[in-house]
């Protein structure tokens, strides 16, 4: 760690509990500062440059300072980058969100998953008049109450009514759950590859099941597509030849900036529709910001079939290889998570070594990436998680 990452995270110290915002980040003693990112890697106040594998944990699809990004952005936030009325850019992108989806028909912006994860929640409880979410243990959703443990510190207890927590990928549980709450479940909440619970893709005959539960119990299923949307051009729930009723998106989606979007049926997300009887309100005074919108569109559209397919084929013949090196990794695509034993320790090992990952050792590709540096990554990977990984 350099002297001047310890001067600022004495600083930090002071003003910000822990030292910094997001928990996501945090690693003993404290994470290293970055300083700059170009494509794929980032150089930190040590001057020490890493190959950037967490692509701030998936969403930069494209790698850092992209030049058609930065371009367009440039132009568009010299004509204001924040209105008070809307503007055409998130016209194009629900326009683009719909095309890529085959059809989710309608779509509203916010600045986070979060966010739209806790949208998508309130448009299946306003539709369907019932408050009950059923979600998997495990699963990572953002922070909002509902999708966190009512277990946890500042959550209300009595969120415990409103929610059922099932075993992760356990489907006669969901089933058990619809029976016991028959009438009172608004939705099904599912991510189809979910980091946090191990980044195992769910089982098809599970999910086949599960859209049929859904419909025989006339409950909605939401997919949160957060992080999986980059692995498919409509999003990993097209692999499964899934129509979800909500999906929830963020990430890839900004092209590197704060984004969300939830997306479903003309009458599903009627209830936000200001010409509706006591319309449910969406504010957020940056949300669809033309900024967004417009970085976000570059990034989708460079971002399409045979991008999507080489980037994953990269990935996978880099998981395979990691597999081969006794390397237990997990995931799909330009998803890869390592399975280790000590995350923290080996977070850090793979840093002095160059490779940026995730906290929980989760890497993330992007089209920046050359050849040359995935191999490198791969080097790094299997001399730090042979010994390992279990
Ligand atoms: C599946 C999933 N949903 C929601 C979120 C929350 O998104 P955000 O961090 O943009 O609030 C995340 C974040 O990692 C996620 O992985």
């Amino acid at each position: 760690m350099s002297r001047t990452d310890e001067r600022l995270y004495r600083r930090a110290l002071e003003v910000m509990p822990g030292g910094n915002t997001r928990s996501t980040l945090f690693v003993a003693p404290h994470p290293p500062y970055a300083v700059r990112g170009s494509g794929a890697e980032v150089a930190d106040a040590d001057g020490h440059v890493v190959i950037d594998c967490n692509n701030n944990y998936t969403a930069l699809i494209h790698g850092h300072a992209d030049p058609e990004i930065l371009h367009t952005v440039h132009e568009v936030a010299a004509g204001g980058t924040a209105f008070g009325l809307p503007t055409r850019y998130e016209v194009e992108m629900a326009e683009l969100l719909r095309e890529r989806t085959g059809g989710i028909a309608q779509w509203r912006f916010c600045n986070s998953g979060t966010e739209a994860v806790m949208m998508l929640i309130r448009a299946a409880r306003a539709h369907t008049g019932r408050d009950i979410i059923i979600r998997f243990e495990g699963s990572y959703h953002g922070t909002y109450d509902a999708v966190v443990s009512s277990a946890a510190k500042g959550v209300p207890a009595s969120l415990a009514s409103s929610v059922v927590e099932v075993p992760q990928a356990d489907i006669d549980a969901v089933e058990r759950a619809l029976s016991r709450h028959r009438g009172r479940v608004a939705a099904v909440l599912i991510d189809l590859m979910p980091n946090r619970a191990g980044l195992t893709p769910a089982d098809a005959r599970d999910i086949t099941r599960l859209a049929e539960l859904a419909r025989a119990h006339d409950v909605l299923l939401a997919v949160d597509e957060v992080i999986t949307f980059r692995l498919e051009p409509g999003g990993l729930h097209a692999r499964y030849g899934l129509q979800p009723d909500l999906v929830s998106l963020g990430k890839v989606i900004g092209g590197g900036f704060p984004v969300g979007a939830v997306g479903g049926s003309a009458e599903i997300l009627s209830s936000f529709s200001p010409l509706a009887d006591g319309p449910v309100a969406w504010g957020g005074t940056f949300s669809a910001n033309p900024v967004t919108m417009a970085a976000g569109m570059v990034a989708l559209r460079r971002f399409t079939g045979e991008s999507i397919n080489n980037l994953n084929a990269r990935g996978d013949a880099l998981r395979s290889r990691l597999n081969q090196h006794g390397v237990t990794a997990h995931g799909s695509g330009s998803l890869i998570r390592l399975i280790v034993d000590d995350p923290a320790a080996t977070w850090w090992d793979l840093y002095r070594a160059g490779v940026l990952a995730g906290t929980n050792g989760l890497l993330a590709m992007s089209t920046a990436m050359t050849d040359e540096q995935i191999a490198r990554i791969g080097d790094a990977v299997i001399a730090v998680c042979g010994a390992r990984t279990r």
